[in-house]
């Protein structure tokens, strides 16, 4: 070996171990707010099985109630709880920035999920939608349905490194007003910019009958047929981030944003003050480490000294600083541990 193919090993070995300890900053990085739209008129893909199944996917997805939903006539399919989409929140077939797009979805798993304490699969999260936003019950996972649902996915996330960071997913991280909400401005604010769509009693408004499974033109956002309380949207500051850049339908969006912070959050706790379908069975297990809990789940046990109310509607710093500190000390204690 020559002295200078020495030195490019070196160099070579170098780079490479170097690249092991920064992996996070080699993490490619999408940003769905510039990333093209995927098209969702599906009609010109060519007529193949996976094409077939990819606008069978979008399908379900956008008339989940059609074919999934409480109304069905087989009984065996009635697997959502509610007569919602998932495109009630996954906004305009699941291609909007913080409206909980699916773009680059298919290879941001398996990932962790707090709820369960561990990592899961597309498969199972897309069955936690199931069994908490839509209030039913798991599809089984080698269901032509679920297949279905994959290869949407797969689809809306093409071009998207495995891995990617992903900005513009899920909801808008957001820091919300420094107090309470105040449940008497939200339902003023509910009255004036969203009763006209989803309803005074906030139930909605169906396109045809009850009992057609045809779903929702506005869907519920409480009442039994809305999302169930163990659902994400039903904790304040979800609702408070999904509603800030997404609501009222048509006037607001992630760059345009048509509430201020003030109403929104005080609209989100009036939205989340309301009953929906219980949080029961299986779902009630959910965070089965308090330390995993988010600052907003409104059931005990906590790790922290505040009571239900606060974790509900806030003021929510005083309770971060007490469960970090309260992670902190876990981690320690763990680290103690293992070191004996
Ligand atoms: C009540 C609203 C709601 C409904 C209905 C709903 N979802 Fe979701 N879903 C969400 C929200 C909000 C998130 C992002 C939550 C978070 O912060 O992790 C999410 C996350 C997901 C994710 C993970 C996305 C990611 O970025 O990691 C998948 C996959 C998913 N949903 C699929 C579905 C499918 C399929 C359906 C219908 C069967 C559905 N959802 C119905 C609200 C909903
Ligand atoms: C012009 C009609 C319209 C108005 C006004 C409106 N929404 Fe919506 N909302 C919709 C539609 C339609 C959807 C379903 C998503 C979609 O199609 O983009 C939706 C979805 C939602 C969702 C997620 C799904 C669910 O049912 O939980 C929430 C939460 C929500 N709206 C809250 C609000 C709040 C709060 C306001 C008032 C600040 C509001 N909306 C005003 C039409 C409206």
């Amino acid at each position: 070996m020559t002295k200078l193919a020495f030195r490019e090993a070196v160099g070579v070995l170098a780079v490479a171990i170097f690249a092991a300890f920064t992996a996070s900053a080699d993490q490619p990085v999408v940003d769905l707010r510039t990333w093209p739209t995927p098209e969702i008129d599906l009609s010109k893909l060519p007529d193949t099985p996976q094409n077939r199944l990819i606008k069978q996917g979008q399908e379900l997805l956008v008339h989940t109630p059609e074919y999934l939903g409480p109304e069905v006539a087989d009984p065996a399919k009635r697997y959502a709880g509610t007569n919602m989409a998932c495109a009630s929140c996954h906004r305009a077939a699941a291609t909007i920035p913080y409206a909980a797009p699916l773009i680059g979805t298919y290879g941001a798993y398996p990932q962790f999920q707090p709820r369960f304490g561990k990592n899961v699969t597309l498969e199972n999260r897309i069955n936690l939608c199931f069994t908490h936003s839509l209030s039913g019950r798991a599809i089984p996972e080698d269901s032509p349905e679920m297949k279905a649902f994959v290869a949407y996915i797969e689809y809306l996330s093409r071009g998207i490194p495995k891995g990617a960071k992903l900005i513009g997913e899920k909801e808008m991280v957001l820091e919300e007003p420094k107090r309470a909400a105040n449940l008497a401005h939200g339902e003023e604010i509910f009255k004036q910019q969203c009763a006209s769509c989803h309803g005074e009693d906030g139930r909605g408004q169906r396109v045809g009958a009850v009992g057609d499974h045809k779903g929702y033109a506005f869907p519920p956002l409480w009442g039994p047929d809305a999302t169930s309380e163990s659902a994400s949207m039903f904790r304040i500051l979800s609702t408070y981030q999904y509603v800030y850049v997404n609501m009222p339908f048509g006037q607001a969006s992630w760059d345009k944003p048509a509430l201020t912070k003030d109403e929104a959050y005080d609209v989100a706790g009036f939205v989340v003050s309301h009953p929906r379908q219980p949080r029961e069975g299986e779902v009630a297990k959910d965070f089965s480490n308090p330390l995993d809990k988010p600052e907003d789940f409104p059931w005990g046990p906590y790790v922290d000294q505040f009571n239900e109310t606060q974790h509900k509607y806030g003021p929510f710093d005083p309770i971060r600083a007490e469960d970090a500190a309260a992670r902190d000390k876990a981690k320690k204690d763990k680290e103690v541990k293992e070191a004996k």
